[in-house]
């Protein structure tokens, strides 16, 4: 089975966020399923640089544009990076200039590639055909409109990671995107009076999937569909949701190059040494209960209401250590904080993989307030490494944490506490039952190695994506037979 997988991020060589872990995660984990999936990425200057040469120089000649699919080989596994400087090689992100302003061209970048998709799936490329193809977030989401729009009988996958980014654009581009003229309508890629590439996935795909089951059944509510809902009631037989892993090489307290000092579950009591370590790099005392946030600082992740329960944290003993880059005002808010409780709470604003391993590896919770979270990728971190994560009660987080409840506890299944409310009253309240349970050694030494072993990793949810696959092959060969 050979999969294409369309996406704007893969980790190591491009990430804003948790896409570019899924995206570097799936090739490998794939693989063990028997799938052989290749990347198709455009090639960014970064991306470019993290390659180093790469083989091959494809030229496709596409209705967009000129590229080159270059390749290159990331963690064993295969990635083409669309070549397009006039779209791809300038300064910023993959999707703002320095200055975090959208691209005025998005449209057009991502469109490219969903061309360069579509041509490889119909044609093949470096003697590689896909069986089918996966296109990941509204970047991707024009894709299974080309493969329709050109006779292409490959099947399409488009995953919803994150619905609140629709890629919505004016209705004055579509003439530009070579589609056919009936494809702008309700029963296509319109959208309130625009072109939303999502919308595009969504209806033409053959199957739409999301990152977890209850983001899945969340969507088809009106509160979290931002407006796809109806579409995605409509298509609830072609909807699943599949949890995301986490690479549980790179994520293993046991073998960790980046912590002061490796544990296991049996071994919990060195976690001590970690916490010491990173409470002195903050100035913080070493020797207080530590919750900690790795996050973006966003309105999604609940930043603010962290900010609105900080004295209420303090107040109950706990230390705080926020790790963070986002929104200017929430980046202030949070120096801010640090300086009004200096020595009990730290900040550190930026993107930092090596302190978000430290962090995980010393704090004793990690907190997700998300206001929603399709999936969530820190609190499988935390969970790996004995954080206990205390989360908002909503998508991803609900379907991988288990609440400590009297009955979970007592049936020593819980894995971390769910907020009751998403509010400064609801993560005080959840502080306070950890400060419960971690003054029982014993419970809490349960939690965190029920938490250690909770199965966070690709193994079973890659299973069902290989098995999403083949089942759109076979149907596929029967109508063709
Ligand atoms: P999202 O994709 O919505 O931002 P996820 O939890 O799915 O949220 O993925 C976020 C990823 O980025 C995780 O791998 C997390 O550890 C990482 N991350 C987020 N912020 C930072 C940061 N400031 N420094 C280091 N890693 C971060
Ligand atoms: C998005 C979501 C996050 C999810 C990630 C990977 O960024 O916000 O919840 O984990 O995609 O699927």
């Amino acid at each position: 089975m050979k999969v294409l997988s369309v996406t704007s991020e893969m980790y190591p060589l491009a990430k804003t966020g948790g896409l570019a872990d899924v995206c570097g995660a799936l090739p490998g984990a794939l693989a063990r399923q028997g799938v052989d999936m290749r990347v198709l990425l455009p090639a960014y200057p970064g991306a470019r640089e993290l390659c180093g040469p790469c083989a091959g120089g494809v030229p496709l000649g596409l209705p967009l544009g000129t590229a080159t699919l270059r390749r290159c080989e990331v963690a064993g596994g295969t990635v083409w990076l669309l070549d397009a400087p006039g779209l791809y090689d300038r300064p910023g992100g993959p999707y703002q200039d320095t200055d975090g302003r959208d691209h005025g061209d998005n449209w057009r970048r991502f469109a490219l590639l969903a061309q360069a998709a579509a041509r490889i799936a119909g044609e093949g490329a470096e003697g590689w055909t896909p069986d089918a193809v996966h296109g990941h977030d509204w970047q991707a989401g024009l894709v299974p409109a080309y493969l329709r729009a050109g006779g292409c009988d490959v099947p399409s996958v488009q995953t919803i990671h994150n619905i609140a980014f629709a890629g919505q654009f004016p209705a004055g581009i579509f003439g530009d995107l070579g589609l056919p003229a009936g494809y702008y309508d309700m029963e296509g890629v319109e959208f309130h009076g625009g072109v939303s590439f999502l919308k595009a996935g969504l209806h033409f795909a053959d199957a739409i999937t999301t990152v977890s089951p209850t983001y899945a059944e969340e969507l088809t509510r009106p509160e979290f569909g931002h407006g796809f809902d109806g579409l995605l009631r409509a298509r609830a037989g072609d909807f699943t949701g599949i949890l995301n892993g986490i690479d549980t090489g790179e994520w293993d307290p046991g073998a960790d190059p980046l912590i002061e000092r490796r544990y296991s579950s049996r071994s919990m009591g060195r976690r001590a040494a970690n916490r010491r370590a990173l409470c002195t790099a903050f100035a913080l005392d070493g020797e207080r209960p530590l919750v900690s946030v790795i996050s973006r600082l966003t309105h999604q992740k609940g930043i603010d209401v962290i900010f609105d329960a900080a004295d209420d944290i303090v107040a109950r003993g706990f230390n705080l250590i926020v790790l963070g880059a986002g929104d200017a005002e929430l980046e202030t808010a949070a120096h801010d904080l640090a300086m009004r409780h200096a020595g009990r709470i730290g900040v550190h604003v930026g993107y930092d993989e090596a302190l978000a391993h430290r962090i995980q590896a010393g704090a004793d919770a990690l907190l997700v307030p998300s206001r929603f979270e399709p999936c969530g990728l820190t609190q499988l971190c935390a969970l790996r490494y004995g954080a206990l994560p205390v989360v908002a009660p909503t998508g991803g987080l609900i379907d991988s944490v288990i609440d400590a409840t009297p009955a979970s506890l007592d049936a020593g299944v819980a894995t971390g506490i769910h907020l009751r409310e998403v509010s400064a009253r609801g993560i005080g309240a959840a502080l306070g039952r950890l400060a419960e349970i971690m003054a029982e050694p014993n419970r809490h030494a349960r939690m965190m190695r029920n938490a250690m072993g909770a199965d966070v990793s690709w193994s079973s949810s890659a299973g069902r994506y290989a098995a999403l696959y083949a089942g759109l092959v076979d149907g596929r060969r029967r109508i063709r037979e």
